[in-house]
């Protein structure tokens, strides 16, 4: 019942006769080499939504209920902070502080505190604080907060650029979830899925393959067009590396440049994408910036899935609202989101956000915020550790991450118009992480028609997908390399049994000392 990829077939067809005779690391060497390898049209694996060996993993969580102690006796509203009604009612008027706090290094938070907070007083200075109340009757609550609090120089300095006519203005509004395959989205967010595609009219990419091993491996591409080998030493165990945004040409800069003021929150300070791992930035990356919230909350909050009496997911989610609520529509936004709470560890526990994410992506659309916006979902790739990892299913899933796109549809029917064409064709063909970063950089500078009707580009390994992607494109052409690819085709090995297992056993002599380096160092 072996399946191998085919190329490993090959290698032991068409050396059959005199096979124990090569050399294993020469015969692997070969086989995997570009040559052979690029013979291989690509085929991407339509998979069973309900494979059985998938499925019986799945079941519905226990309900996250955050509201068991003590309601919120305050909120935020338009960058407002208010006594709720109800805790007056319940308790006696009620008297806050505002302990804020602000980032001074990826490591460090400076804080200072107002007192006797007013109610319906704006929020000012930071995005965010906790807020400590006391009650007449000797009660008293705290919790942390996030908002935005618009940063003035930003909006000038942002009104101030002069826009070229090639530039479409749109927002981007991208959120992110770790460890979520394009079907486990479909099986897990099932209303999110359901909204995207029939509200919203998503295009879902169905050959969106990744090209590395975690969530770094996912972002570094999709914000650089890099991987992070080609780019400078960022690996914070080694004395001689660089921050990131020291050497990384992060995509955010760009749209800065252009006039965007910009966003980057992971719900997530200890395991951050470029902090477990990397060294993390030297100078706060984007105008806002959700680390020191979350450094915070790491601290003093015990149950990470709750902030107060709220789910930690719908606080994250309501900061990237906020930044569509608190600044000017004429200003242009790049939002950057990823969340990993609930998914990265855990294959059901996202379907707890199912109704928070659509309810939030429904306010989005209903306050007008998708109106010129570039919306994607998407997740950095499927599931890495769980058991499905160990079914052939589950390893085609980890390499097929869920990515969706959403246009407002007065630009696909006006200048957008060739753009959505091409990409519901390449929605079909094979995509990566790189093309992503292309695919953004035309939102700045809008391609021609020409451009866009061009079937004859040559082939790159960062593609648009506003312009046509070639239907023969193949994983080496796209950076994807062998171990990541899923359109190779699979066949049998039925009847090829011993030459199969001592493939395979040359194949863990050769691989597992650098394999597991790179395990090592891809990890989150
Ligand atoms: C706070 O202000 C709002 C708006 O002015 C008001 O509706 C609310 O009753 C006030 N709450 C308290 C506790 O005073
Ligand atoms: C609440 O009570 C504590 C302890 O008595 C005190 O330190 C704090 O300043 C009080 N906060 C407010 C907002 O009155
Ligand atoms: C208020 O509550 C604290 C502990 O909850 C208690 O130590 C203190 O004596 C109480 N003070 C009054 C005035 O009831
Ligand atoms: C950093 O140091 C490591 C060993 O400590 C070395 O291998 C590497 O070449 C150095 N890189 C740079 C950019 O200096
Ligand atoms: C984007 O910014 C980087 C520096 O961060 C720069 O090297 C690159 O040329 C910029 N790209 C464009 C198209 O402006
Ligand atoms: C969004 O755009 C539509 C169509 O242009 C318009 O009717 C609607 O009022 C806009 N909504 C907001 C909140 O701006």
């Amino acid at each position: 019942m072996a399946l191998v990829a085919a190329s490993v077939v090959w290698i032991v067809r068409s050396q059959k006769k005199n096979f124990f005779a090569l050399n294993p690391v020469a015969l692997l060497e070969s086989a995997f080499s570009k040559n052979e390898y690029s013979d291989q049209i690509c085929r991407i694996p339509k998979l069973d939504i309900n494979a059985p060996a998938i499925i019986k993993f799945l079941h519905t969580p226990k309900l996250l209920n955050c509201n068991q102690t003590e309601t919120n006796w305050a909120f935020i509203e338009n960058g407002r902070f208010y006594i709720a009604d109800e805790a007056v009612r319940a308790h006696g008027p009620i008297k806050c502080n505002h302990f804020r706090f602000w980032r001074v290094s990826d490591d460090k938070l400076a804080s200072d505190v107002i007192s006797d907070v007013q109610n319906g007083s704006m929020i000012e200075k930071s995005d965010f604080f906790r807020a400590e109340c006391n009650a007449t009757k000797n009660m008293s609550w705290s919790n942390l907060f996030a908002t935005i609090v618009p940063d003035l120089s930003a909006i000038e300095k942002a009104k101030a650029v002069k826009k070229s006519a090639a530039a479409t203005n749109l927002n981007v509004y991208i959120i992110g979830f770790d460890s979520l395959s394009s079907l486990m989205f479909q099986r897990k967010l099932k209303k999110t899925y359901k909204f995207l595609v029939q509200d919203l009219e998503a295009v879902i990419l169905e050959g969106y393959n990744i090209v590395g091993d975690g969530t770094p491996q996912a972002w570094i591409p999709i914000l650089t067009a890099q991987t992070e080998l080609e780019l400078p030493l960022t690996r914070k165990r080694y004395k001689n590396a660089s921050y990131i945004d020291d050497v990384y040409p992060m995509i955010w800069r760009n749209f800065s440049e252009r006039g965007y003021v910009t966003l980057y929150a992971e719900d997530s300070a200890a395991f951050g994408a470029f902090y477990y791992r990397l060294k993390g930035f030297n100078k706060q990356p984007t105008n806002h910036y959700m680390r020191p919230f979350f450094m915070q909350a790491e601290k003093e909050i015990k149950n990470r899935r709750c902030i107060g009496s709220e789910p930690q997911h719908v606080t994250w989610f309501r900061y990237g609202e906020n930044f569509f609520d608190q600044y000017p529509v004429d200003v242009s936004k790049l939002t950057i989101m990823h969340h990993s709470l609930l998914s990265h560890s855990d294959l059901n526990l996202v379907e707890l956000a199912d109704d928070d994410l659509t309810t939030h992506l429904m306010r989005m659309r209903d306050k007008g915020h998708l109106n010129n916006t570039l919306l994607i979902v998407m997740a950095d790739h499927g599931p890495r550790f769980a058991k499905v990892r160990e079914t052939h299913q589950g390893q085609l899933e980890e390499r097929l991450p869920f990515f969706s796109f959403i246009m407002p549809p007065w630009f696909r029917q006006s200048r957008g118009k060739l753009a959505w064409t091409n990409l519901k064709m390449n929605a079909k063909r094979l995509t990566t992480p790189f093309d992503i970063h292309a695919t953004l950089m035309d939102i700045l500078s809008w391609p021609t028609d020409e451009q866009l009707t061009d079937f004859d580009v040559p082939k790159k390994r960062s593609m648009s997908l506003w312009r046509p992607i070639p239907s023969d494109r193949i994983c080496t052409e796209a950076g994807v390399e062998a171990h990541w690819c899923t359109c190779l085709n699979w066949e049998s090995a039925d009847g090829y049994a011993s030459e199969v297992n001592a493939t395979a056993r040359a194949l863990v002599q050769v691989t597992s000392a650098s394999s597991a380096c790179n395990r090592l160092a891809a990890g989150e």
